[in-house]
């Protein structure tokens, strides 16, 4: 398969071309691979939403979208967030999982669960909540902040409220409460220490709980969280506590109340056959307990069906090998394997799938404010007369370059550079030597590029070069608050302009932040030949935004993201696109302002305010500042307070 990508890409390349045409924007970012289901390019070379409709799918330009955020005052970087994709992404698992019951005439139903900790913000849960309705899709949760958030926002009786994490007696009461009002509200035991609180609060309120518990399994998977699995996983009862808890149960005469086993086998597993050895033993442990005498009836595997990243359908990291249907078959196939054989009841199967749910149902849009192009500037027509003689070996050097000595001159480039270095460190040599010099083996390696890269095989030093001599283009958006699993687990998420897609992209970049930051930068990206550490960009126009999009970022990014620098939340923007091709603006939240960010750092922004104003006062009266000058500084400082923490356009 990935042999074909290849010489698919490769013929691509060869194509004369007369112009530039979508399709091979298309194929350079392989946005067919990773996002055929909900984006495409338009005629105009823009990035459309495919919101599905009964009939059809009605597709919208991002920029569209971006301009009405303008016209309302909405600045970039902003988070845009697709009603209609998430409500899509329930009914697809829902319906999926329905399909594979009838096919497999499975005698019970599935019940999803959305875990809130993949996104917990108001509006992403209400949406589940209102739309889950139609398939009693209810929530996951693993504190009392999301238990709050599950209780009062669930809609629908028929749905489950899944209590994983360590419990104390107030987060206890408050799901026995649950279920006292008719909450499905099961309590995952995680740790034997956590059975006797359960047991002492239903005693104590007389309410009788739904008990769950969580085995830990020894099959170990692929992918990046893996250790959620095998025997070092640190979640889950190993065997030995498993019939220890049994029998805790049993002399308290509360069996009856275990009816659930849980087994969350780590998120983003890229490879169906673990999914299946997973489902496989998660279904021996469930027998067993049925054969110790406890009632049983819900089967709950956790999350980890995958987002496929890279769009490559392979059993790497952030890719996966099956599709969302093959997912749902191969449970209700490995269940009905397991239980028939020994004629136990199928149980409800219950899955806590948060990423596949919501990943893509958000994007991160933000404008490139600068570029640091790599290109040597243009040489002088000789030397200075003063110059070193190592600055006339690297002329040479720059002038005999050809295709046949290409790898031998980039070598004694670098050895002249690293020379002429040496020497300024010892104050033997300019700084305009220098920089002469530097200029000069920019040159060569530029051209070292364009010979390696006519070549069939490139020696293995050379292989990088022309990435290294990428441009970098400087995006508003902070790495760490909106996309912090690409600085902490080097997550690969696609990337692309949202717009130009009928214009050739001529440049290729790294994409920094605007944090001061090395690791602020965004330099793995997804194409159909494989991750690339750089991407092809357009080049700036002078009277003209140029905007790229970070896209699948609805899972887990906005909450674990943190305040390097003090860049605050962004906006985010909800909208939901109706049939006729029109979209309304559900939701708008404006990100965090400077005051805020100082607030959540224990700054007090009056007394910081009253610092100020005396230190201006002070300045007043050394006659340093006129009055009117210190009432100007005051107005800015004020106003500083309540702006964006990003980058803002000047507004004269
Ligand atoms: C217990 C539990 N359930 C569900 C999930 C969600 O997993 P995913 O986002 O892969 O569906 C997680 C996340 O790791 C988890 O820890």
């Amino acid at each position: 398969m990935k042999g074909v990508r290849n010489m698919d890409a490769l013929a691509f390349k060869q194509k004369k071309k007369s112009g530039w045409s979508i399709e091979e924007s298309k194929e350079l970012y392989g946005i067919q691979n990773w996002g055929a289901e909900y984006f495409d390019i338009s005629d105009e070379g823009n990035i459309v939403i495919k919101a599905p409709f009964e009939s059809s799918k009605v597709a919208v330009p991002i920029l569209d979208i971006v301009e009405g955020m303008q016209e309302r005052g909405m600045e970039m970087p902003t988070v845009l967030r697709v009603a209609n994709l998430l409500d899509d992404r329930i009914k697809s698992l829902n319906e999926s999982f329905h399909r594979a019951i009838e096919e497999y005439d499975y005698q019970n139903v599935y019940r999803g669960v959305f875990p809130i900790k993949v996104n917990q913000q108001c509006h992403v849960i209400e949406e589940v909540a209102d739309f889950g309705v139609a398939y009693n899709h209810g929530f996951e949760a693993g504190s009392k902040a999301e238990l709050i958030i599950a209780i009062t926002k669930l809609k629908d009786e028929k749905s489950l409220i899944i209590c994983n994490g360590n419990k104390d007696s107030e987060f206890i009461e408050l799901g026995l409460y649950a279920k006292e009002m008719g909450i499905k509200c099961f309590f995952v035991i995680e740790t034997l220490t956590e059975l006797p609180t359960i047991l002492e609060c239903s005693r104590r309120l007389g309410i009788e709980p739904l008990l769950g518990v969580r085995v830990r399994s020894t099959v170990k998977v692929d992918g990046h969280w893996n250790n959620n699995s095998g025997d070092r996983s640190i979640f889950g009862l190993s065997t030995t506590f498993l019939i220890q808890m049994v029998e805790d149960l049993k002399q308290a005469g509360m069996l009856h109340c275990l009816q659930l086993l849980h087994c969350h086998l780590g998120s983003q597993i890229p490879n169906i056959r673990s999914i299946r050895s997973g489902v496989l033993e998660t279904c021996r442990f469930y027998i067993g307990l049925v054969e110790e005498g406890a009632p049983m009836g819900y089967l709950d595997l956790g999350g980890g069906l995958a987002i496929d990243y890279e769009g490559l359908r392979e059993n790497r990291t952030h890719s996966m090998n099956y599709e969302m249907d093959e997912y749902c078959v191969n449970i209700v196939e490995t269940i009905t394997e397991s239980l028939d054989p020994l004629n136990i009841k199928h149980p409800v199967i219950v899955t806590e799938s948060g990423r596949s749910i919501v990943a893509s149902s958000s994007l991160l849009i933000f404008n490139i404010l600068d570029v640091r192009d790599h290109r040597p500037v243009p040489l002088p027509a000789k030397l200075p007369e003063d110059h070193h003689e190592l600055l006339a070996n690297l002329w040479e050097v720059n002038e005999i370059i050809n295709d046949k000595n290409f790898h031998t001159c980039y070598n004694d480039a670098l050895h002249y550079r690293d020379e002429l270095r040496h020497q300024f460190y010892l104050g033997q040599i300019s700084l305009s030597n220098v920089a002469i010099g530097d200029n000069l083996t920019l040159s060569v390696l530029d051209k070292v590029a364009g010979f390696a890269s006519k070549r069939e095989r490139v020696p293995e030093e050379l292989e990088n070069l022309s990435e290294l001599l990428s441009d970098v283009y400087y995006g508003n958006f902070s790495l760490f608050q909106s996309l912090p699993d690409v600085w902490a687990i080097d997550q690969v998420l696609p990337v692309m302009p949202i717009h130009r897609l009928n214009e050739e992209p001529t440049r290729e970049a790294i994409i920094a932040d605007i944090t001061c930051d090395c690791d602020g930068k965004i330099d793995l990206f997804t194409t159909p030949d494989g991750i690339k550490s750089a991407i092809p960009l357009h080049t700036l126009k002078d009277d003209e935004e140029y905007y790229l999009a970070v896209f699948l970022v609805g899972a887990y990014q906005e909450t674990l993201g943190d305040l390097h620098n003090l860049f605050g939340d962004t906006n985010v923007v909800s909208v939901k696109i109706h049939e006729d091709g029109t979209f309304s603006f559900e939701k708008e939240f404006h990100g965090d302002s400077i005051a805020d960010v100082l607030s959540y750092v224990e700054y007090d922004t009056k007394i910081m305010t009253e610092e100020f104003r005396k230190s201006c006062e002070n300045a007043v009266r050394e006659g340093r500042i006129t009055a009117p000058r210190r009432k100007q500084m005051m107005k800015a400082f004020k106003e500083s307070l309540d702006g964006y923490t990003y980058f803002e356009k000047e507004e004269y």
